[in-house]
């Protein structure tokens, strides 16, 4: 078995992330815990995984815990009930968590590891396209509140992330494909080599080959990874991670966390920062149409709210807002990219109004 190694740098610290095909069962010698203790959470969802996991992990296990994976769970109290089980086990300081399951397990377990004890150590093991190719890396953790997603939180980064992509093979088609589009807008705005190199994968990553979906996933932790290592905190580059989330977000909320996955409505965000990149920043048509015509391909996927009256009040509440309007993440060409400030509301809505994909390719496959 082939397994590479990516290191992610932060002052002192590493984060490594190790890709592999059958990693799970040789995840030992990768999980990290200064005690040697591990506590294991993970999703009904991820069972299959956790299952092929647990026997490696078997005897250091002081505690085995499996909590829901949707997004409507991703609160304060799941943050606070992981960290009553992990006390009533006498959690110590020199423990560490496994995460396995989707991004909203790792982004809990990852958060409740930051804070208690005033922070242990996490290992992640993604089981989602989404989580292997963005979630899983790069320390972001926390939760929703009420007056939106992701507000409360903490930059606590995993000792360790096993991505193996063989435990993506239980995912539906539907949550297969939109985890897709995180993995390919890293390659779009960083590396045109590895985008094109996407596109060609693209027919064999559809049909879920392991080996195809291991080198988009491996291409996009390695940007992801040089990206986060230069600019851990989001000051700068990093923000170029956010492309297709500024109306990705609002997409998302508009439909209840229910209508539309993360990746799809990041999929409808990216297709409408396509026509501001065009007006502001020179993409080309040609290149817009093509990333437009990989998001079809992933798709189809369902149709997003777009009323101006949902999404401004969604709008107005966005990390990335200032006085003047709301930054955003425009490609200037596939493979570049840069954070453009203060695009004026209007620009955000009128996008969201017209967002398309190309429709003969929407309705080429169907939707499960
Ligand atoms: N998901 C974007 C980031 O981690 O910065």
């Amino acid at each position: 078995m082939t397994v590479e190694r990516v290191a992610l740098r932060v002052g002192e610290d590493e984060s490594v992330i190790w890709l592999g095909r059958g990693l799970l069962e040789q995840a030992a010698d990768r999980l990290v815990s200064p005690s040697g203790r591990f506590l294991l959470v993970s999703s009904r969802s991820a069972r299959p995984a956790t299952d092929r996991l647990r026997p490696v992990l078997a005897s250091s296990l002081i505690l085995d815990v499996e909590i829901e994976d949707s997004e409507q769970e991703k609160t304060l109290d799941a943050v606070s009930e992981i960290a009553d089980r992990a006390l009533e086990k006498g959690v110590r300081r020199d423990d560490a968590f496994v995460a396995v399951g989707g991004g909203v397990v790792t982004d809990l377990v990852g958060f409740a590891a930051a804070i208690l004890l005033r922070g242990v150590a996490w290992n992640a093991v993604p089981t989602t396209v989404a989580g292997m190719a963005d979630a899983a890396i790069g320390g972001k953790t926390g939760v929703d509140h009420r007056l939106g997603k992701n507000l409360l939180g903490a930059f606590h980064f995993p000792r360790s992330i096993v991505v193996d992509p063989s435990a993506a093979a239980t995912l539906s088609d539907r949550d297969y494909r939109s985890g897709l589009v995180e993995a390919f807008k890293g390659v779009w705005i960083r590396n045109a080599k590895a985008s094109a190199r996407a596109e060609t994968l693209l027919p064999a990553i559809r049909s879920r080959d392991e080996e195809a979906l291991l080198e988009l996933v491996s291409d996009a932790v390695r940007i992801k990874a040089d990206i986060v290592s230069s600019d851990p905190k989001e000051s700068g580059e990093r923000r170029l991670l956010n492309f297709g989330h500024t109306l990705g977000h609002a997409f998302e909320a508009a439909g209840g966390y229910r209508e539309l996955r993360h990746g799809e409505a990041v999929a409808w965000g990216i297709s409408a920062a396509l026509t501001i990149s065009r007006d502001r920043a020179g993409l080309s048509e040609d290149e817009a149409a093509r990333v437009r015509e990989v998001l079809a391909r992933l798709g189809p996927f369902p149709e997003p709210v777009r009323s101006a009256e949902v999404l401004r009040p969604l709008l107005s509440r966005d990390k990335k807002r200032s006085a003047s309007g709301l930054a955003g993440v425009l490609l200037e060409e596939i493979g570049r990219a840069r954070v453009e400030e203060n695009v004026p509301e209007a620009e955000w809505l009128a996008a969201a109004a017209h967002a398309r994909l190309p429709p003969a390719l929407q309705t080429r496959s169907n939707p499960t």
